[in-house]
């Protein structure tokens, strides 16, 4: 009868360790969850309006260097002198996922009004130039 006992006891222990790793409940789908549904749904539906140009995108081109570079790096690769004194985590704008799963309106939305420690360019950057920045943005992930 003892060793019985024991047996079951372990048998027991066992079903109650702990499941593993796989069987633990999913992470939320997407760390950034929470400020994205901060985006009005009518700011992440506009369309962009502006037709970019071969003068329009060196313009974007010159506000990021000012503007963005600082931190989101010259190429886009997230790794500016700021953002590395801030230890901020960047996306990496070169890689053609990182803005996918945004629309344009959000993204406008973002330079706009900011996002966790970003700033946002407010008025200082026009909305035609901020829609601009938005196809350079774009621009910067293709071959
Ligand atoms: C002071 C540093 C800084 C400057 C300057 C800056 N950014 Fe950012 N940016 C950040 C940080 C940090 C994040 C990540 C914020 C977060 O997710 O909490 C970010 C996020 C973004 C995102 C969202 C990426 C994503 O999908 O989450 C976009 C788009 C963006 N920046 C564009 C720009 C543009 C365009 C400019 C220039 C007009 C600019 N940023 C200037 C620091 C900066």
């Amino acid at each position: 009868m003892k060793p019985f006992l024991i047996l079951s006891a372990l048998v027991l222990t066992g079903a109650s360790a702990p499941p593993p790793q796989a069987q633990q409940p999913a992470p939320p789908a997407t760390a950034a969850a929470a400020p994205e549904a901060k985006i009005p749904s009518d700011a992440a539906n506009t369309v962009n309006p502006v037709k970019p140009t071969a003068e329009s995108l060196a313009r974007a081109k010159k506000i990021y260097g000012y503007e963005c570079a600082m931190c989101h790096g010259e190429s886009g690769d997230g790794a500016g002198d700021l953002a590395k004194n801030m230890k901020a985590k960047m996306v990496d704008f070169r890689d053609p996922s990182a803005l996918k799963g945004r629309t344009d309106g959000e993204l406008f939305y973002i330079i706009k009004n900011g996002k966790g420690e970003m700033d946002g360019e407010g008025a200082r950057v026009k909305p035609e130039e901020t829609w601009n920045l938005v196809i350079y943005l774009r621009s910067l992930s293709k071959p």
